[in-house]
């Protein structure tokens, strides 16, 4: 069978985009399957860089096809912030807690017209043969005060998208994934999959 390598050790994000590939026909690894790989250095300050960097550094280690996943939360009302720093944004070995509780607290007198957010989640494949490609998925939302819900991960408990009453954490793989940032992403790379793996 043939193989694909998303450039994570996030099983998060893994057991997501793992879902969303299922009719592609492909194992799919994770860098779990690498450990030789180590850490990343994610230096760059896009999402688009270290979407790119993640999947060429990992094609170039393994020789297999690549997907690098880099998701940013980007708060209107703080300028675009966490966004590319979202895994970071309460210190380097940040839980999700304390980046959730971070934000709450960044939020604190923010009323709720000011409490807009977008997820950006940007994919790139790096693949023997054929040119890098990139897209980008696009989910719209408010910060709640409160965490709800205990599905998902990262800051899903406070995020409530666009025409829903659940936060992402209430809702289960597959509603996140139909309208979530990285399922639109997917949803874009999955015809430039279907053709490299045909
Ligand atoms: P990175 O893409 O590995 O840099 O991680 C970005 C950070 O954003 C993660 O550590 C999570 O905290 C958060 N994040 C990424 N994707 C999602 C998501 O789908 N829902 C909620 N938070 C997410």
């Amino acid at each position: 069978m043939k193989q694909l390598v998303i450039a994570t050790h996030n099983r998060d994000k893994a057991r997501e985009i793992t879902a969303l590939l299922f009719d592609i026909g492909v194992e799919v690894l994770t860098l779990d399957a690498f450990p030789q790989i180590g850490t990343i250095v994610e230096d760059s300050d896009t999402l688009e860089g270290n979407a790119l960097l993640k999947a060429a550094a990992v094609h170039h280690a393994t020789g297999l096809p690549s997907l690098g996943d880099d998701t940013g939360l980007e708060v209107h009302s703080l300028y675009g912030e966490p966004g590319v720093f979202s895994s970071r944004y309460s210190g380097e070995h940040a839980t999700y807690a304390e980046n959730v509780a971070k934000l709450i607290a960044a939020m604190k007198h923010f009323p709720p017209r000011r409490r807009g957010a977008r997820f950006r989640c940007v994919l790139s494949f790096v693949a023997p043969g054929t040119g890098p490609r990139t897209v980008e998925g696009v989910c719209r939302g408010t910060i709640l005060e409160k965490p709800r819900g205990t599905g998902g991960f990262g800051y899903d408990p406070v995020f409530l998208p666009e025409g829903f009453d659940m936060t992402l954490a209430e809702m289960d793989l597959a509603v996140k994934n139909s309208i979530s940032h990285r399922g639109r992403a997917v949803g874009k790379m999955l015809p430039i999959l279907r053709e490299f793996f045909k």
